[in-house]
């Protein structure tokens, strides 16, 4: 059985004391009510990871401390850049690659993302590897075609070994910060396709072991019903991370 994973996504969000305040009040939290048998993390901005993480671990949290994005390269010459290996450093345990932001404001595309991937593995990060269609592609009926190849180009490539350790958030692209969500069959038919394209490329057993979140306005409300879907196991929160009582609804859901 796959344990549901609930991350939350603060994106360029909360200065100083509310990023603290926000760690403090989930711990806070957790202690009062535990996780629901989740796993949780949280993507602080870089500044605040190490605060973060050593927050979490003074106080025996079980909450998980990633970083949104790390350098393609090794560390040496990129003024502004983080390496993987840094993030590592300093405690924390994930990373994410290839948010839709990343992709389309940054002109992140599959071999930048690729080396990021390498980076990551080597590191001993966990990447958490965003895919998924904008609304063109939606309503065009060609969403599957285009996460396909979003794959196809980047994790289906990955040796079985580092696959095992990936985990995957698919999000529609409509979907992120619009407050309209994916109805929960249309998360479960996504989902449902990529572990089949997973199952194809590295077996069954890879594939079932694999966790798929989604993303894309997940809020208290519609939690519990795209949660329930067998083959979402756990959201990547943007928006609804940035509230202690809103991202612990979630955990709760
Ligand atoms: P949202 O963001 O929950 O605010 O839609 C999700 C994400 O971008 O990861």
């Amino acid at each position: 059985m796959r344990k549901k994973l609930i991350a939350g996504n603060w994106k360029m969000n909360l200065h100083w004391n509310e990023a603290m305040s926000l760690v403090a009040d989930l711990v806070k939290l957790e202690h009062e009510g535990g996780l629901n048998n989740k796993d949780i993390a949280i993507f602080p901005p870089h500044v605040y990871l190490r605060h973060a993480f050593e927050f979490v671990r003074n106080a025996k949290s079980a909450i998980s401390v990633g970083a949104q994005n790390c350098a393609s390269t090794n560390d040496g010459a990129y003024t502004g850049e983080i390496s993987a290996a840094m993030i590592r450093s300093i405690g924390a345990e994930m990373v994410l690659i290839g948010h839709s932001e990343r992709r389309s404001y940054f002109m992140e595309d599959s071999a930048e993302l690729n080396a990021k991937l390498k980076r990551a593995f080597a590191a001993n990060l966990t990447p958490v590897f965003c895919c998924g269609e904008e609304l063109d592609e939606r309503q065009s009926d060609t969403h599957f075609e285009w996460v396909e190849q979003q794959l196809e180009e980047t994790i289906l490539q990955l040796a079985d070994a580092e696959v095992k350790k990936l985990v995957i958030a698919y999000e529609p692209v409509w979907a992120i910060g619009t407050g309209e969500t994916a109805t929960p069959q249309q998360a479960q038919e996504m989902h449902a396709f990529i572990r089949n394209l997973l199952e194809r490329k590295f077996g069954k057993d890879t594939s079932e072991s694999i966790r798929i979140l989604y993303g894309g306005s997940m809020k208290p409300d519609n939690a519990k019903s795209l949660l329930n879907q067998p083959d979402v196991d756990g959201g990547l929160i943007g928006g609804a991370s940035l509230s202690a009582s809103q991202f612990y609804a979630i955990i709760s859901a």
